[in-house]
């Protein structure tokens, strides 16, 4: 497939499926304007993971990196009356413009943000497992331990979801530790036996693991 027919599909789906609405189209603006990093989802990777979360019939899902909440308003949109987003963030000001987004979206309660760093933030959420989902979109070095976790915590059915697959494409040819860490992401999900996975080409590449076992 030429590079440019790859690129008229992203933007026929984005375009038919996932047009952003005027509190999506905010919260994008914030996130610059308030100088947080602007590495939201694209717009074709956050519908994916709202249809995602629909088709797995997730109530219960976990988020590991909260950035400005584009991607916890996708998830939380999608969950039942009763569903339940607990989002983590290792940045204080992130988990805080975050709050105000989910509150801004008529979300907050449906969302609780724990801030903290996800490896010391998740041992504490296992009480209250089985989750049904785990979106999974923060420091690459701890993607490994992320999916482990899910492992242990997401019920037999549900699906653990992580951003970035491709990384830009340096896993074809990795250097930095980053690089490294998601090539052997990429091989654990793969090969895991708890899973049934694989890479979905939208964005930089979407892995979707449905826990098996
Ligand atoms: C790519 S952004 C998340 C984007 C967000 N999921 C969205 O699409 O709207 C990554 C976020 O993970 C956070 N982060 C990085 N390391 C973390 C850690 N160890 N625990 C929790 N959050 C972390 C960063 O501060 C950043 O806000």
């Amino acid at each position: 497939m030429s590079q440019s027919l790859s690129q008229r599909y992203q933007t026929y789906i984005g375009e038919l499926f996932a047009p952003e609405d005027a509190t999506l189209r905010y919260v994008r603006r914030q996130t610059a304007a308030r100088g947080l990093p602007q590495i939201s989802l694209e717009a074709n990777e956050a519908k994916l993971l709202q249809v995602l979360v629909r088709l797995s019939g997730a109530a219960r899902v976990v988020e590991v990196g909260t950035l400005a909440g584009y991607s916890g308003i996708c998830i939380a949109r999608a969950l039942p009356d009763d569903g339940q987003l607990t989002t983590i963030e290792v940045s204080s000001v992130h988990a805080e413009v975050a709050r105000a987004h989910f509150q801004y979206a008529g979300l907050a309660d449906k969302v609780t943000v724990l801030q903290g760093a996800a490896a010391q933030v998740l041992p504490k959420l296992a009480a209250d497992a089985p989750f049904d989902l785990m979106f999974i979109d923060a420091d690459k070095g701890n993607y490994h331990n992320y999916l482990a976790w899910a492992a242990e915590h997401l019920r037999v059915g549900g699906a653990v979801v992580a951003d970035n697959a491709f990384w830009g494409g340096a896993i074809f040819d990795p250097k930095t530790d980053d690089d490294h860490a998601m090539v052997a992401f990429n091989r654990m999900l793969a090969e895991h036996p708890r899973f049934n996975s694989t890479i979905i080409q939208v964005g930089d590449g979407i892995a979707v693991g449905v826990k098996t076992g």
